[in-house]
């Protein structure tokens, strides 16, 4: 009964979701509006995305992608200072690294990109295409000689990327642009106003977001560098307009860094903060953007090995994040020439083959009635409506019998591991869960190197 009425609603809010992606419902620039509109479904469905952080900042390269705010900001970082003072000239400024941004023919192939991020398994991409630094990465009309085309690469970097990524029917493209410019004298000059100005969004924020939108048609708008009142950045006007009138007003999803106080609260999915990743159930969609290099967004030439997350460790974000509600948005900073190290493209090419096992139980899949076991630790749940069927997704490989607490057999219940021919033998403890009893594979037999994922067919609960 209780499937039978899960898969009912399950239903029931499919479609009315697809009603509403076709339907002509105008929202008001206000948050209430704003917030009642339905989440495409293929965001939900996707749960993995690839953040990708390239701009002047890779010319530099060390520390991380806050360089320039680090070295000339109020609070200078004495190691960023002193790289400076003993590697350049005392004159040297920071947009004269806008000339190394080289971007060498040979080195960087957009379509390159796009195989490793289609072989990764993600399902979509967010580039940032302007950072706190100010620097456009396409030729943007609001940004006279701080842009991709009139320095350093002397090309249409979102517009490369894009098309890259549009070749790929598994993928869709999204944009990072950064509302505020650590040093851009409008928006000081707004913020020493206390916001009554507003200048700065009119000049420059909302041209450039109208002229990404409209030019490069993403299927994200993620925004960031929200410091500053929701109203002092018009966000519900321009949202109203993304989701009434823009050319993807009925596929874009956004975030909620459009103010100060719409942060966590606010606008499409949440981010809340870096790293997001709650442990709990979540009724709000969110997104856990997270980075393979643990101390930087930007690439860094002084990475260490040690820094660099395991395949291990992102596989269990990726289970823990989904199993509370959440997409998870994936890091990598790609070199000044346009590469990407090798050890990066080897993390997403495992996540790949990891998801080439186990994709059924995180593509379309969502929360299920628990989260996490409640006997065994690290043991966590997703489930799929469709297929009757939840997934258990364990850090360690299980030996011999292991109790999960929390699901409870059927008769006609099963349990196979995902990418294992023959069934696994259990023992039903009624409500106190179930008894999986573990073969003995060799590893070199098994379905996969790192977290192994059970699936039981039809339980009670
Ligand atoms: C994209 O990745 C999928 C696996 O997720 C693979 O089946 C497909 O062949 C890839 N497409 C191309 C064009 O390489
Ligand atoms: C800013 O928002 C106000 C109120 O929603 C609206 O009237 C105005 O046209 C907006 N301006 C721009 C440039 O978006
Ligand atoms: C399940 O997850 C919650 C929240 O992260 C944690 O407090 C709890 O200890 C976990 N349960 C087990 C059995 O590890
Ligand atoms: C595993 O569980 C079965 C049935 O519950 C039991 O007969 C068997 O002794 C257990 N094996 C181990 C190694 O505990």
């Amino acid at each position: 009964m209780a499937v039978f009425w899960s898969n009912f609603i399950y239903l029931l809010i499919t479609l009315s979701l697809t009603a509403n992606d076709a339907d002509s419902t105008k929202y008001e620039p206000n948050w209430a509006s704003i917030d009642s509109r339905p989440l495409p479904l293929w965001y939900d469905e996707g749960k993995i995305g690839i953040f990708i952080h390239w701009g002047v900042f890779s010319v530099p390269s060390y520390g991380s992608e806050w360089f320039w705010y680090h070295w000339q900001g109020p609070q200078p970082f004495p190691s960023v200072v002193d790289f400076m003072k003993k590697n350049y000239k005392p004159d040297f400024t920071y947009a004269d690294f806008a000339k190394e941004f080289s971007v060498q023919e040979g080195l960087f192939n957009p379509d390159h990109w796009a195989e490793i991020f289609n072989a990764s398994g993600a399902r979509y991409i967010v580039q940032v295409t302007k950072h706190h630094e100010g620097f456009t990465s396409w030729p943007s009309k609001y940004s006279f000689n701080w842009n991709a085309m009139d320095v350093g690469p002397k090309r249409d970097l979102v517009g490369e990327v894009s098309a890259a990524i549009h070749k790929y029917p598994n993928l869709r493209y999204g944009i990072y642009h950064s509302l505020f410019e650590w040093f851009n004298p409008l928006y000081l000059q707004d913020s020493r106003n206390n916001f009554k100005t507003q200048d700065f969004v009119f000049d420059k924020t909302l041209p450039e977001l109208y002229e990404l939108v409209n030019t490069y048609k993403p299927d994200i708008v993620w925004s960031d560098g929200c410091n500053g009142p929701d109203d002092y950045w018009n966000s519900t006007h321009f949202l109203a307009w993304l989701y009434n009138e823009s050319p993807v007003k009925d596929t874009v999803v956004t975030n909620d860094r459009w103010g100060n106080s719409a942060l966590c609260h606010h606008g499409g999915f949440l981010t809340c903060k870096d790293h997001y990743n709650p442990g709990t159930l979540q009724k709000r969609k969110f997104e856990n953007a997270m980075k393979l290099d643990g101390k930087s967004w930007g690439f860094r030439r002084d990475t260490k090995l040690e820094d660099v997350i395991s395949i291990e460790k992102l596989l269990q974000n990726i289970a823990q994040t989904i199993s509370c509600n959440g997409n998870i948005l994936i890091n990598v900073g790609p070199t000044k020439d346009g590469t990407i190290a090798p050890i990066y493209e080897e993390r997403l090419r495992q996540m790949g083959s990891w998801l080439g096992v186990n994709g059924e139980a995180v593509y379309k899949s969502r929360p299920w009635t628990f989260q996490n076991d409640t006997v065994t630790s690290n043991v966590w749940y997703t489930q799929r409506e469709d297929l009757k069927a939840v997934y258990a997704f364990l850090f360690t490989w299980p030996s011999g019998n292991l109790t999960l607490g929390a699901p409870q057999a059927t008769e006609q219940t099963m349990i196979s591991l995902l990418g294992y021919p023959e069934a696994l033998g259990f023992s039903s403890q009624g409500p106190q869960g179930i008894i999986v009893h573990t073969p003995n594979i060799p590893f070199s037999k098994m379905p996969c190197q790192w977290m192994w994922v059970l699936k039981i067919t039809n339980p009670a609960n």
